[in-house]
């Protein structure tokens, strides 16, 4: 290739030819990069193209051509898109299987909202589209902004993607200033078949499945090729508003089609649980024959006003249910058992199976839970699948519903071969050769090698940087495997002292198989890009057990700062006295996650290791959201006796709307008590401290809600 001196030599007609030469080649290498086809060419190629494409450019500026490579979308590769924060998050839905827990969901509603059991309370009910969510933002009726859900909080910001798909206006006549249409991208059933088909002819990839296919589509970095891939979109639900677009849910919907969205032509409006499943049986009978998945039904809270006094839990809201269809079953043979070692040491027992075709997807590996269940028993001892063990060589069902892993759920026993033996579970770990042992009233046998143990330091690593902890862009589970045996990593601090450790550490990761010079400098950034990151994911990062995501955010509004969580835990490590109180006080923390962070977080080596990732972290500390001039904010409010004009339930989430902390149990540490009729020994504990005791009055006229 020219050095770029001989640019000045170049003649206009050279420059020119060269100019349409450089598009096209660069265009190839991002279909070729982003269509997961193989890349043709180094990421250090790539870059000299494009550098060379800019230096002819800046020499002649009136010869740019209109489809220049430095004003292509997602024009570098490995920048990928943008992130988007969602004005309002997007969540998930809580999942439900069996009738009873329809009801149950409607006796929770009447229960949180204290309607009597006769009053009426309508539901919507509508197909569950397996596809993956989209949010779009139009501002003044113009499409500004569409964003994957990513995490819920952040997504990845696919604007121009969108813009390709038929069903997603441009722009809407009469909408409100400010509207975010909420809803599930898919492909149809003949639409995916044709493009598997298109794929395999010219040698491309081909998907499992039609939502797996809607997700590679839309998050492609060059939109040509969104816009050759059918995809499609139903409106279901919204996330920002600058005005109401309806009083009912039903409404909403009704107003989203009008505006000029599709919607699904199966949601109804039914008046309580038995209408509701009559709805979901009708639906399921439809299944077969709508031409696109869905894997159940959604019912949600007719009345707006009713959904926002019902709110959300962590990541769902109160006010809606995922009503799955049952799960999908094939039989097949059990070929091996592998142990895995998780992050906590727990032994997993794995079945590795003859492939088979269940629900449409192939499988060949499931789980079988623990030690008990493959011996027929369950963890209290009582027999399952009527006491039949499960052998090497059996034929067993295997079950999938949804994105769960699928387990082993039956054996026939008539086709077991003659030579089967009864499984033999180790009792010393496969990974290191720690015993492995069962504790007490614990399904699980563990490893107990801890730190030494490379399988739990491997996951434990993997964790760390999984998409809701760390997240680190380009070191995902295949590459901490690989830096981990190499002995690059041992534990997460080794992850921030990478790029120091290796000086021109480039040069060393870039000879490695599957890294060039430009994924090694990325990867070095995104790793810089985590050194600032907040309170919740860093917490959870640590992968302590019984301590998931939503723990790890009620464990940060608690304690605001990572000096002050470590500081309770040390007050609290003998588990009782003020600090343990106030841990185990905390609503949605129990006395066994406040053993398991306690437990953990006092052993030295744990300390240590975290003190050396801390030396190269800044940590936000957590903060709630939307608080600035609440009165309550940050400040602890226990709840006791009987309130009058709203459920305990609704208080307390009021409340923590408003940034104020909520707590079980009364102490040194408490602000207020709301007290109402009946109010006894919590009464008295903070009359005996002092505390500020208002009633419920009083409650609504501090907050400004009288
Ligand atoms: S409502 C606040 N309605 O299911 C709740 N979600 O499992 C917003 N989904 O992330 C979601 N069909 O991607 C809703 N008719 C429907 C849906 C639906 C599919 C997806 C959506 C969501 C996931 C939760």
């Amino acid at each position: 290739m020219p050095t770029p001196k001989d640019i000045d030599t170049l003649d206009e007609a050279a420059a020119r030819a060269e100019l349409a030469d450089l598009a096209r080649r660069l265009a190839e290498a991002n279909v070729a990069y982003h269509g997961d086809d193989a890349p043709e060419i180094s990421d250090a190629d790539y870059d000299r193209l494009k550098a060379r494409n800019a230096a002819i450019e800046a020499r002649f500026p009136h010869l740019k051509r209109s489809d220049s490579p430095t004003e292509m979308v997602g024009a570098a590769p490995a920048e990928g898109f943008s992130k988007v924060t969602h004005a309002v998050p997007m969540l998930s839905l809580s999942n439900a299987f069996a009738a009873e827990e329809i009801e149950e969901f409607d006796r929770r509603i009447r229960r949180y909202l204290n309607l009597a059991d006769d009053a009426s309370l309508a539901y919507t009910a509508e197909p569950k589209i397996d596809g993956l969510s989209l949010s779009l933002r139009y501002e003044k009726g113009v499409l500004v902004q569409a964003a994957t859900r990513g995490d819920g909080t952040t997504g990845e910001n696919v604007t121009a993607n969108a813009r390709t798909i038929a069903d997603i206006p441009e722009r809407l006549d009469g909408a409100p200033e400010l509207l975010e249409v909420r809803g599930e991208v898919y492909m149809s059933h003949p639409d995916f078949a044709a493009l598997n088909e298109r794929q395999s002819a010219r040698g491309g990839k081909t998907f499992a499945n039609p939502r797996n296919a809607a997700a590679g589509s839309l998050r492609q970095l060059d939109a040509e090729i969104t816009r050759d891939r059918p995809l499609r979109f139903f409106a279901y639900a919204w996330g920002a508003l600058s005005d109401p677009l309806a009083e009912t849910q039903k409404g909403a919907i009704d107003r989203l089609e009008a505006l000029g969205f599709a919607t699904n032509p199966l949601t109804a409006l039914s008046d309580g649980p038995a209408e509701m499943l009559r709805h979901y049986a009708a639906i399921e009978e439809q299944r077969a024959t709508l031409g696109y998945d869905i894997d159940g039904v959604v019912y949600k809270v007719d009345d707006l006003a009713l959904q926002r006094r019902l709110g959300f839990r962590s990541t769902t809201p109160r006010w809606a249910l995922a009503h799955k269809f049952p799960a999908e079953l094939a039989w097949t043979r059990l070929e091996a058992i592998d142990i895995q070692v998780g992050r906590t040491g727990a032994l997993s027992p794995v079945a590795r199976l003859t492939p088979v075709t269940v629900g449409g997807v192939v499988v060949s590996n499931a789980t079988l839970h623990n030690e008990d269940y493959i011996a027929g028993r369950d963890s209290k001892g009582q027999q399952i699948r009527d006491g039949k063990d499960i052998r090497v060589g059996d034929w067993v069902q295997v079950y999938r519903a949804g994105d769960v892993i699928p387990k082993v759920a039956d054996v026939d026993l008539s086709k077991r071969p003659d030579d089967a033996q009864p499984y033999a579970f180790p009792t010393e770990c496969p990974e290191c050769g720690s015993d492995a042992v069962r504790e007490e009233g614990d399904a699980v046998r563990r490893c107990t090698g801890g730190l030494i143990c490379p399988a739990q330091a491997v996951e434990k690593l993997k964790h760390f940087v999984s998409r809701a902890a760390f997240d680190i862009e380009g070191l995902g589970a295949k590459q901490v495997e690989q830096f981990h045996a190499d002995g690059w990593i041992a534990e997460p601090a080794d992850i921030f002292s990478l790029r120091d450790r290796f000086g021109s550490g480039i040069q060393q990761l870039k000879n490695r198989e599957g890294w060039g010079e430009k994924s090694a400098a990325n990867l070095f950034d995104a790793i810089d890009d985590k050194r600032q990151i907040p309170l919740a994911r860093l917490i959870f990062a640590l992968g302590i057990r019984h301590v998931g995501e939503s723990a790890s955010n009620l464990l940060a509004l608690h304690y605001g700062t990572w000096e002050a969580l470590e500081t309770a835990v040390s007050e609290a490590a003998e588990q009782s006295g003020p600090a343990w109180e106030d841990l185990i006080g905390i609503d949605g923390v129990g006395a066994v996650m406040a053993g398991s962070l306690v437990s953990t977080l006092n052993q030295d080596a744990e300390r240590a290791s975290i003190a050396r990732l801390l030396e190269h972290l800044e940590v936000e500390p957590a903060q709630r959201a939307d608080t600035d001039g609440s009165p309550v904010a940050g400040k602890t409010v226990v709840f006791t006796g009987t309130l009058e004009r709203m459920t305990r339930a609704e208080a307390k989430a009021m409340a923590e709307r408003l940034g104020a902390k909520v707590s079980g149990s009364v102490s040194a540490r408490t602000d207020y008590l709301v007290a109402g009729p009946g109010a006894g020994s919590k009464a008295k504990k903070a009359a005996e401290l002092g505390i500020e005791t208002l009633d419920e009055e009083a409650w609504l006229t501090l907050i400004g809600n009288a």
